[in-house]
């Protein structure tokens, strides 16, 4: 008997295994189970709109299947509505949003942009008037605390920029000049698009730049491989891109409207995410860089056409797409020409240096450079800087008129019309 049972266990639990998982796909089964969140007060806890349909149009409380609740609501999208037209007189309210140490100058903001209205905040000093709850992701942790604290009471215009004046992120067309671009900005395109990034150039960051799949690390981007991770945690209920692109840097401008698209606990929840991640400091404020657009247009891919950014974003048109990439050409041919000089001269130093040090064999078998090269790259250099220079100062002078500012950004204008 009890030799017969032994050979009989393993089936016997296979029966009851089978069983058991017909039981519980039952619907009685599911239906006492989706019973039970009710019971144990979910429902008070979401409100209406919120509130996952599992009841039957017809009224007769015949549960839905599981299959035809409506996820949709759980996570709406974000409204991001373009602002409306302001009277051509009307006064845009703004401020900068800067980030700084205690041994970074910032004196050029107030030099330079006397009636500005900033927020400087002290990333490392705990006692300075503005500071961040603690020093961690760089700029992220300061553009995220001033929107908390200040998201019920917003000027119309946000500007976030970093605390250095001249930077190489800084596009040379506004001579890499931080106070540049933020007196030449258009608040009126901020308002109108709600965001917008203060670099025009598309390298690095567009068309496409992180791949949050990739899984190999990238020297120049140490953060890929964590932002698959970083966004699920970030984003739980958005599904990880396969691209991140916009471009570089963390400056950009927002109107209010924008910033309240979302609602002030998303800014609450992305900073508790900064304050507690293990990741370091750097990469924790690196993966942001590729994230920002996302929060404020809901796209994963945000790369505007370069000439209109600088037109309508910095007034500096230079007639359309086709001429701006004229411009760009005639300056790179000038930066070949330039790079050819410094390679001219390169040699001619290093067969100098080898004669100075008595390496006399080793100056015979260098690059002589060739007589009279460098004249005539000078010449060259010389014409097409100057043709560089009427492009862009023609550029400037066109986008002082609001109708080519519109015309380029391809708007509708009207005699009257502001920017
Ligand atoms: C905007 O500012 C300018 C210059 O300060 C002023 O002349 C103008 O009246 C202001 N516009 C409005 C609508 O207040």
């Amino acid at each position: 008997m009890m030799a017969l049972q032994k050979r009989f266990l393993p089936l016997l639990a296979i029966a009851s295994a089978v069983f058991f998982f017909f039981l519980y796909h039952s619907t009685s089964v599911r239906e006492t189970w989706r019973g039970l969140p009710q019971a144990v007060g979910m429902g008070e806890a979401l409100s209406d709109q919120q509130k996952p349909t599992t009841e039957n149009p017809d009224g007769e409380g015949t549960p839905k299947s599981e299959e035809e609740t409506n996820y949709a609501n759980w996570n709406p999208r974000p409204v991001f509505k373009e602002g409306d037209q302001k009277p051509s007189d009307y006064n845009f309210t703004s401020i900068l949003v800067v980030p700084r140490t205690k041994e970074e100058d910032v004196n050029w903001i107030k030099e330079e942009l006397p009636d500005q209205q900033t927020a400087i905040y002290v990333a490392d000093d705990p006692s300075a008037p503005l500071h961040p709850p603690k020093n961690k992701g760089h700029e992220v942790m300061i553009y995220l605390s001033w929107i908390i604290e200040n998201y019920d009471d917003l000027p119309d215009v946000a500007i976030f920029m970093h605390a250095h004046r001249w930077s190489w992120h800084n596009d040379d067309i506004l001579d890499n000049d931080a106070a540049m671009m933020i007196r030449r900005l258009s608040l009126n395109r901020v308002w109108r698009d709600g965001y917008m990034n203060m670099r025009c150039s598309w390298d690095p960051g567009c068309p496409d730049w992180m791949h949050p799949g990739e899984v190999e690390e990238d020297m120049f981007k140490q953060e890929q491989s964590l932002l698959a991770k970083s966004w699920s945690e970030l984003f739980p209920l958005d599904e990880v891109p396969s691209v991140l692109a916009q471009p570089c840097c963390a400056q950009f401008a927002l109107s209010s409207e924008r910033i309240q698209a979302r609602p002030l606990s998303s800014y609450v929840w992305y900073r508790d995410w900064l304050l507690h991640t293990p990741l370091s400091d750097y990469i924790s404020g690196r993966i942001w860089e590729y994230v920002w657009q996302f929060v404020f247009t809901g796209n994963n891919i945000f790369c505007p056409k370069v000439h209109t950014c600088f037109c309508d974003g910095f007034g500096v048109c230079f007639g359309g797409e086709d001429q701006f990439n004229e411009f760009i050409s005639v300056r790179q041919q000038m930066r070949d020409k330039e790079g050819e000089l410094r390679e001219w001269e390169d040699k001619g130093k290093a067969i100098e240096e080898a004669k100075e040090e008595g390496r006399f064999e080793e100056a015979q078998q260098l690059d002589v450079p060739e007589p009279g090269k460098d004249k005539e790259l000078k010449e060259q250099i010389e014409t097409l800087r100057d043709d560089v220079n009427k492009r862009k100062g023609a550029a400037f002078e066109r986008g002082m008129n609001p109708a080519n500012r519109a015309m380029e950004a391809g708007r509708q204008w009207h005699e009257g019309d502001g920017y």
